[in-house]
């Protein structure tokens, strides 16, 4: 393992599905070992489309069902540090003075934005914080200085954006942050069990990490397939062909898998053994994912720990990244001259009109990175 750090994350709106074990997850658990991993809860993230009370009022029980997920899909404890983004405040702060160094037009040309916003039925009224979700997003990579960012397809360009403002930063104020790298996985997206272009939870078409053996059966006798193909020994087509992408991503068996294309390319199988074969893949694939789960539950408080200790810990380290940001740009000195001329006229022992003011040594430490 290098010093080298990565950073991803989830917004914390429920289970995690095979969507996101192709998408994203996989590339984390092969990455645990080269990098020093960082997991971010990015709840003000999901405030960007989702903020009543009753959503957030959910944010603690998805963190903890995100997390527990995580470490199911085979992330370690010891290796990886999970962070819950709203309660660091100082994520916050580097976001507002990242927002000055990107255009309105840049974001506005960022599909990823549009087709959130179309999915929160907010379409005609973007709101401000949801063309800014790639500026809060570089907050959260540059805020531990992360060097690899390994996401999905949806997220690319946000990861440009942030290569972008870590760029224009270091070229205003000087070398501060790395350019992270994006690191995109094989599968860029997972087809819906429903034949739609994306697995998606708002969809309905998914199959989560956490379904059970007997789920995941219901699930895929449901799944959409060749629609030309009425019965058995019509040939029928395997590519884009939802049952076959899954085979494709998930079955161990590729003898297997190419034998009943072989088959149904030449109309001598039903789509039915097709799809108990695939279920019994996908239960093969998810029954060590199932066991890690069942281990960590049994264990009271443990993830909640894993959270509360990675939070503190990021937090310690943004605080250090947040003083060298300020000093960088300048803002330290301006708060410390006013602060000494102040001191200076204290100690003249100007009288001033009322109360006198008092300089008590925590008003310097309160204000982070002035000094
Ligand atoms: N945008 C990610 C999503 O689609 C979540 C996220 C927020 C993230 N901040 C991040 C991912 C930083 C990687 C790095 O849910």
């Amino acid at each position: 393992m290098t010093d080298q750090r990565m950073l991803t994350g989830d917004r914390p709106t429920g289970k995690l599905h095979l969507g996101h074990y192709v998408g994203s997850i996989a590339n984390r658990v092969r990455l645990q070992h080269q990098y020093e991993s960082w997991f971010i809860i990015a709840d003000l993230h999901m405030l960007t489309t989702k903020n009543t009370r009753a959503d957030i009022d959910q944010v603690s029980g998805n963190a903890r069902q995100m997390v527990l997920d995580a470490l199911a899909a085979g992330i370690e404890p010891e290796r990886a540090t999970f962070y819950l983004q709203s309660a660091i405040p100082e994520i916050g702060e580097l976001n507002t003075l990242f927002q000055n160094l990107v255009t309105v037009a840049r974001l506005e040309r960022i599909p990823s934005l549009k087709d959130m916003a179309r999915d929160a039925d907010k379409e005609t009224d973007m709101p401000y914080g949801l063309l800014g979700y790639p500026v809060l997003q570089a907050a959260d990579i540059l805020c531990v200085k992360a060097n690899a960012v390994p996401v999905g397809k949806d997220n690319h360009a946000h990861i440009e954006v942030t290569r972008e403002i870590a760029r224009r930063f270091n070229h205003l104020y000087g070398e501060t942050f790395p350019i992270p790298e994006l690191i995109t996985s094989e599968v860029s997206s997972l087809v819906g069990t429903d034949g739609q272009a994306k697995a998606s939870k708002s969809l309905g078409n998914v199959i989560y990490l956490s379904d059970s053996a007997e789920e995941v059966r219901k699930k895929v006798s449901a799944m959409y397939t060749d629609p030309n193909r009425v019965s058995a020994d019509v040939p029928g087509t395997v590519e884009g062909n939802p049952v076959f992408v899954y085979h494709d991503t998930f079955n161990d068996n590729p003898a297997e898998v190419a034998e009943l294309k072989e088959r149904y390319r030449a109309g001598t199988v039903g789509d039915v053994e097709v799809k108990d074969q695939l279920a019994a893949a996908l239960n093969r694939f998810l029954d060590p994912i199932r066991q890690r789960r069942a281990s960590f539950e049994t264990q009271p408080g443990l993830v909640d720990q894993i959270i509360v200790e990675g939070t503190e810990r990021t937090r310690r380290e943004v605080q250090q990244v947040l003083a060298e940001v300020r000093k960088a740009m300048g803002l330290a000195g301006a708060y410390n001259q006013l602060r000494r001329k102040a001191e200076r006229a204290q100690k003249k022992g100007a009288t001033q009109p009322g109360e006198p003011t008092r300089l008590r040594p925590a008003d310097a430490v309160a204000y982070q990175g002035s000094r």
